[in-house]
């Protein structure tokens, strides 16, 4: 990547636009990150305009500016506007991926050491209600997915392979391309969790080949809670119905017959959070704008500069991969986690704390306990940094928290 990332004045300017920024130390951009006042303009005229007019009045009059987001986020992935489907949030986009997909006693589904919990427990589902084994890929020395035993592991009976792009306990990137062009030569579908990803990451998913990718509105993309999307080849679109269709998602064209939308939005149901969505077409736009290389340049770079900070400091940092994005896990040795995020938040910090079964095939082969994640931004400053450090570094010299 050649792109530089935003200079000093400019992530100055992306702060001053941010209102979040003058009343917390956020390091919880990967738990739901800090909007622009724009994106939270977009929601309150949205919603305003809605309690004056009526729900169904203010949504006629705003069919162009809803219709316009499924082009900025198709322009944020390298994707069609036809391939995009609104969804409430990754959980619910990666669910209507998954369950579409034929299913058959005997055949395997393929995934990774640092899935998500809520895959993996749909994969527990599928297991029981097809017959269906699961296979979790052992990871390569450094984290990330082993690709020559990834590669091995594919067949004929592979049902469907998901891969969690950025894991939430960790700044991993696992290698999604690689992944996507091995699942490409084998014809197995190709489902691509990038909701830690999505906002932080320039992603293209032709390059990605991905047949599917998840993600989240309030995470790195910095739009409202409530919000998401789900993208689907339109390749494979044709081949899928929907687990749970609709009136939407389908035309009920006669009493006894329903025939599917063509595009992705199949996926969608009728009802949806209408100033959540206009206000996430907000915060892809202001990432557009941005440019997602730079982004993902000043991303990568915070959190370099957040690990040896700490590491500066005597503080083990958990993160795994060769390439590491902008998710921080760290530990204060003898106090527990949550007692450090409640000492952190009494100094206005925001962090969360990951726990071992949201990855357990991660953390249980790495004994992982509850950790910090100090989560940062294009919008984070190494003041900020230093003042996260500091912190930690007094909560563990003052040594009156409980363990
Ligand atoms: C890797 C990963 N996938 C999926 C999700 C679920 O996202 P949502 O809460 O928007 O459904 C999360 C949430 O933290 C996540 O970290």
């Amino acid at each position: 990547m050649t792109s530089h990332g935003l200079s000093e004045s400019e992530v100055d300017e992306q702060r001053a636009l941010t209102p979040g920024t003058q009343h917390v130390t956020h390091f919880n951009h990967a738990g739901s990150s800090l909007p622009t006042q724009a994106v939270l303009d977009t929601q309150l005229d949205y919603l305003t305009n809605e309690a004056n007019i009526g729900g169904y009045e203010a949504a006629g009059q705003s069919i162009d500016a809803h219709d316009a987001v499924y082009d900025s986020i198709a322009k944020l992935i390298g994707a069609s506007r036809h391939e995009i489907a609104r969804a409430e949030h990754a959980t619910i986009a990666w669910n209507a991926a998954f369950w579409s997909l034929p299913m058959e006693k005997g055949q395997r589904i393929l995934t990774v050491e640092a899935e998500y919990g809520a895959n993996a427990v749909a994969f527990l589902r599928a297991q029981e209600r097809y017959g269906v084994s699961i296979e979790v890929v052992p990871s390569a020395p450094d984290g990330s997915v082993d690709l020559d035993r990834f590669e091995s592991a594919l067949g004929d009976d592979v049902a469907v392979v998901a891969l969690t792009h950025v894991p939430t306990n960790g700044g991993l990137v696992n290698p999604a391309a690689e992944v996507g062009a091995l699942t490409k030569a084998a014809r197995v579908p190709f489902l691509l969790d990038a909701c830690q990803s999505v906002g932080q990451l320039a992603l293209d998913v032709s390059e990605l080949g991905c047949d599917f990718l998840s993600a989240t509105g309030r995470k790195y993309l910095r739009g409202p809670r409530g919000t998401g999307f789900l993208y689907v080849n339109s390749e494979i679109l044709p081949t899928l119905t929907p687990d749970q269709p609709d009136h939407h998602g389908a035309h009920w064209a006669s009493p006894e017959r329903y025939e599917l939308r063509d595009d992705a939005r199949r996926f969608e149901h009728w009802e949806f959070n209408h100033a959540g969505w206009q206000s996430l077409g907000a915060a892809v736009d202001h990432a557009n704008q941005l440019g997602m290389d730079r982004i993902e340049v000043t991303v990568k770079q915070r959190g370099e500069e957040l690990r040896a900070g700490l590491a500066a400091d005597g503080f083990e940092t958990f993160d795994l991969g060769n390439e590491k994005a902008g998710l921080v896990t760290t530990a204060v040795p003898g106090v527990a986690a949550v007692a450090v995020k409640s000492a952190l938040a009494a100094r206005s910090i925001n962090v969360s704390v990951t726990t071992p079964d949201t990855t357990q095939w991660d953390a249980v082969r790495r004994g992982l306990p509850d950790l910090i994640r100090a989560s940062v931004h294009y919008i984070t400053t190494p003041d900020e940094i230093a003042e996260l450090v500091a912190a930690l570094r007094e909560i563990r010299d003052g040594g009156s928290l409980p363990t």
